[in-house]
């Protein structure tokens, strides 16, 4: 991806932050279950969809309390007259093309959302899905990986059969440095440490994002208000202030 390769990264932070690196060691290892968990707007979902993908799209699952199995391996719907025909979900096309499925938001997956897709994401050479319809019987395609996400903190907070089928899960509390490319030159390094000074202020990429196109239209001082309401839009620009001396 070209936004991962621009060399002005290096001089943002030639460092990746170690989350970061775990999951790069990993995929370069060919290793094909991962969880990514921690806080949100890190760029768990974007790394999961795109780093280590090249030819081959990536399928996302995002889970709720009211997605069912439907919405992993699909469902019958109505194609005509009196024909009906299974809709393939992200799971299965992600078997049939050998891509990424990814699942975010596992946590918030029911039981029997969950059981299927430990099914789905079996050892490969175990795993086996027959098609309703035709009686096909599937295997994944060579290449099949999966990663799923969560905003859990800890992750005993996730059911045991999950972390025994996923056995490498990685702590991403920092954005990638590549995630930052797309904002405004001074907000970079404050997003990239992604808070304020204490845990309870931090700031995710995505109010940063936020701020640099509100700024831009309404001024600082406008778009920490409408973001964050006058206490904490008051500490943001302090330290976004004290940020540019130290720069
Ligand atoms: N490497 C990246 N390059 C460009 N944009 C990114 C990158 N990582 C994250 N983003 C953007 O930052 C925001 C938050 O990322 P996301 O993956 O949704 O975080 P999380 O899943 O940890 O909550 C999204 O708008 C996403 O598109
Ligand atoms: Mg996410």
């Amino acid at each position: 991806m070209a936004l991962m390769t621009s060399p002005d990264l290096h001089e943002i932070d030639s460092t990746l932050p170690s989350g970061w690196r775990d999951f790069a060691d990993v995929l370069a290892a060919g290793v094909d279950r991962v969880i990514l968990y921690g806080p949100p707007g890190t760029g768990k979902t974007f790394a999961a969809l795109h780093f280590g993908m090249r030819s081959v799209d990536s399928e996302r699952l995002i889970c709720t309390e009211d997605i069912t199995t439907a919405d992993v391996t699909g469902t019958w719907m109505p194609t005509g007259e009196s024909r009906w025909e299974w809709l393939e979900g992200p799971a299965v096309r992600a078997w049939r093309s050998g891509g990424r499925l990814v699942v975010d938001e596992i946590d918030r997956a029911a039981g029997d959302v969950v059981s299927l897709l430990l099914a789905m994401t079996d050892t490969d050479g175990s795993a086996r899905w027959r098609h309703p319809q035709s009686g096909e019987v599937l295997e994944p395609a060579p290449g099949f990986s999966a990663v799923m996400t969560t905003n859990l903190e800890r992750l005993d907070e996730l059911p045991s059969a999950l972390r025994d089928r996923f056995p490498v899960a990685i702590h991403i509390d920092r954005p990638h440095p590549a995630s930052v490319w797309r904002l405004s030159e001074d907000l970079r390094r404050p997003a990239l440490n992604g808070t304020l000074g204490d845990a309870d202020r931090r700031v995710s990429l995505r109010a940063f994002f936020a701020f640099d196109q509100l700024r831009a239209a309404h001024g600082p001082e406008r778009a920490a208000m409408l973001l964050f309401g006058e206490t904490k839009g008051r500490a943001f620009l302090d330290a976004l202030a004290i940020a540019s001396l130290r720069a």
